[in-house]
């Protein structure tokens, strides 16, 4: 039987998936599948600035469907980026070609004070409405996502002002100034709260929070100050949708990152699946895990790991995608080959998904 024959609805698909529940087959997307390694969104950004496309919703919603009409994503992730808020919270952002850059960053008391929480229904208007249009286009069948940074990470690039290894100026901000830098969390998650609700409002399925660098934190630091925000931004949206917590190199933080409410733990390739769900128990549900870079591996290795990924869990409570974005310079085929294989395995009694539709 092949996927088509199923006919799956994917966004019943990925809710089922999002509950922890047996599935006839497992859903897959990639993070950062609108980039650099499609030709067509490169022929966008030929053409327009790297914010131009998030904050105009036609460009948003042509790049947001890109990897779902090439592809097949069983989820389309609105085209954004978690320094969006950044900007609406009153720091000047810039995207360029080496990273994002804000020249003003925030580094004392004064400087967390003057942070706005916005209104994203007028700051980041364009948000909402590129998920509307893209909901519009796709039909109520394909989920959509939308995401926002979690706030240690949007903090990273606030107090770093740039990508930086280690990011030691914002450690050292925690550091020197524990009370402010706890300020400086918690008014990230009070912005992030409506930022969120405007996209399930607008018709988000589930929402993602990105929180990339976490693991530079150790476990102490991180349940101190970084759990309680992100407890916070998921108790705040009260369960209107399903919440995926995407976090690296974190496995030293697993037993809290448990306990931040999220339904579903988007984890990279450090860690083992199995091992987090006999650790964790099936009611939180996973999502990863494959290495990026193995899509620069021959056919048969992309497919070896994508077939044992998918194994290690059985089909249950399962979303399958990279442990982290896709590289820029991946070629397309393997891409594609990454997603075909992921959805060719088929797992428990497919009957009821395929009569649900
Ligand atoms: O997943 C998707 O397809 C949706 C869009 C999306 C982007 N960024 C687009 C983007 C998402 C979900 C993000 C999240 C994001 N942005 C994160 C968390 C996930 C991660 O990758 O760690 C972070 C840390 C950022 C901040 C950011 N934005 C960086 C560090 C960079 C520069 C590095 C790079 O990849 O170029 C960006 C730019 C960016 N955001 C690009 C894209 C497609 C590349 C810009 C371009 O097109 O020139």
């Amino acid at each position: 039987m092949t996927i088509q024959a199923l006919s799956i609805n994917r966004k019943d698909l990925f809710l089922r998936a999002c509950r922890g529940e047996a599935l006839p087959r497992v859903p897959v997307w990639m993070m950062r599948q609108a980039g650099r390694y499609l030709p067509e969104y490169r022929e966008i950004r030929a053409k327009h600035a790297f914010l131009g496309v998030c904050k105009t919703p036609e460009l948003a919603v042509e790049v947001s469907i890109q990897p779902f009409r090439r592809l097949g994503v069983d989820a389309i992730i609105v085209f954004s980026d978690i320094l969006i808020p950044a900007e609406a919270m009153g720091l000047q952002l810039e995207l360029g070609d080496t990273g994002p850059n804000l020249p003003n960053p925030v580094r004392s008391k004064a400087d967390v004070d003057k942070l706005k929480i916005f209104d994203p229904e007028t700051e980041t208007a364009f948000l909402p409405e590129a998920i509307r249009q893209i909901v519009k286009s796709v039909g109520p069948d394909v989920p959509v996502l939308g995401f926002a940074g979690a706030p240690w990470t949007l903090a990273c690039y606030m107090v770093e002002g740039k990508t930086k290894e280690g990011f030691a100026t914002a450690k050292s901000f925690l550091y020197h100034e524990p009370k402010t830098f706890h300020e400086l969390l918690h008014r990230i998650a009070r912005a992030t709260i409506p930022y969120l609700k405007a996209q399930i409002a607008a018709g988000a399925t589930a929402v993602q929070l990105f929180d990339t660098w976490c693991g530079e934190l150790d476990l102490d630091d991180y349940n101190r100050f970084v759990l309680p925000a992100v407890q916070e931004i998921i108790s705040g949206l009260g369960h209107l949708v399903p919440v995926i917590y995407y976090t690296k190199a974190s496995h030293h933080l697993l037993p809290a990152i448990a306990h931040s409410g999220a339904n579903v733990l988007s984890v990279d390739w450090r860690v083992d699946l199995a091992e987090i769900r006999r650790t964790l128990g099936p009611k939180i549900a996973l999502q990863g895990n494959v290495d990026p870079a193995i899509l620069f591996g021959p056919p048969e290795k992309i497919q070896e790991v994508t077939l044992d990924t998918l194994n290690s869990l059985g089909g249950r409570g399962h979303i399958l995608n990279l442990g982290h974005g896709i590289l820029p310079h991946t070629p397309v085929e393997n891409a594609q080959l990454f997603i075909e294989t992921g959805q060719q395995v088929l797992f428990h009694d497919a009957r009821p998904a395929a009569q649900a539709r």
